[in-house]
């Protein structure tokens, strides 16, 4: 094995044999400067990277809670965009028919998924409209979506009408990120059933709690049957660090869900008010903001 010294550059030819550990440190004779060695890992030509990675590690993303205003509107445009921005190429699919999402996207008279199943074609690309943000696709929604739920609950293989047709495109996409509506029925189940991941969004209040513990129970029901291969994880929303009631429950939650919470907290943050009223993610609006940074290191926890 050929050592270079980081600094001065000096080059020492040491044989391999006597090197018994996968990282030392030593000393260059030259210039004195101590740094890290670490052996090279022999991997067969043919072992890439991905071949390590699961590949469908985190990649579809339910964003769920049967409470409404905790923040999952924002928390698919948000951690979408942060996603996009470091690269990733992001779907995002408005799953709600009040269509939040795609107002926030500046959308208005769109397709939807209710548009995919009633057409010739069950492909979800022909919807897929592209946002004014790069790396950034949306499946928009419309008031026609209302419809869907009458329509097809009765179908066979209902809660599949998603999932078979987006395991047909989801490879295109690094993420794919699915806003869901305050219930569990129809478009929930649907968006539940495609998920490798189903985030759900609260706040630090007593009620958003049984929210989570619902949830967490559908996610118990779905790994035994449909889903087995789904994770949740809690994601605390709209935090204030100061109020002592929100202090209290933290502390439940966190002791609760452990290894099933992101690390990363989101504070109530007046910038991702203002946001919204000029529909614009907040890593647009005010990239240097609290929430902003922290839905940064949301989506690195997500991609990492
Ligand atoms: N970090 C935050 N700080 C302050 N207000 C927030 C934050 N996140 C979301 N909100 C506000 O909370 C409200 C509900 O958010 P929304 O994403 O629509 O919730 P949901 O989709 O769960 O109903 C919105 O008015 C939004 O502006
Ligand atoms: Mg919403």
């Amino acid at each position: 094995m050929i050592i270079t010294c980081e600094k001065c550059s000096t080059r020492y030819k040491v044989a391999d044999d006597i090197i018994d550990k996968p990282a030392f440190k030593v000393r260059c004779h030259n210039c004195n400067h101590r740094f890290m060695v670490y052996k090279p890992v022999e991997v067969e030509d043919s072992f890439l990277l991905e071949d390590v990675i699961a590949p469908d590690f985190n990649r579809v993303i339910t964003i769920s809670n049967q409470k409404g205003g905790v923040a999952k509107t924002t928390t698919c445009l948000n951690l979408g965009v942060a996603l996009a921005k470091m690269g990733k190429k992001v779907l995002l699919i408005d799953f709600d028919v009040q269509a939040n999402l795609t107002i926030l996207l500046g959308f208005r008279k769109t397709g939807s998924f209710y548009d995919v199943l009633e057409g010739d074609s069950s492909d979800l690309t022909t919807f897929i409209e592209e946002t004014n943000y790069s790396n950034l696709s949306l499946l928009p929604s419309n008031s026609r979506m209302a419809l869907l739920k009458k329509k097809y609950l009765n179908a066979p293989r209902f809660e599949y009408l998603l999932k078979d047709r987006l395991d047909r495109i989801k490879d295109d996409y690094d993420h794919v990120i699915i806003d869901t509506p305050p219930s569990i029925e129809f478009f929930t189940l649907n968006a539940m059933v495609a998920a490798n991941l189903i985030v759900i969004p609260s706040t630090c209040e007593y009620l958003a709690m049984h929210g989570i513990n619902q949830i967490n129970d559908i996610v118990a029901v779905l790994k035994k049957s449909i889903n087995p291969e789904v994770d949740f994880k809690v994601l605390i929303t709209m935090h204030k660090p100061d109020d002592t009631s929100e202090k209290v429950i933290l502390r439940k939650i966190k002791s609760r869900y452990k290894d099933n919470l992101f690390v990363t907290v989101i504070e109530d943050d007046s910038k991702m008010k203002e946001s919204h009223i000029i529909n614009m993610p907040i890593a647009f609006y005010a990239e240097d903001s609290t929430s902003a940074q922290q839905y940064h290191s949301l989506a690195r926890e997500v991609a990492s």
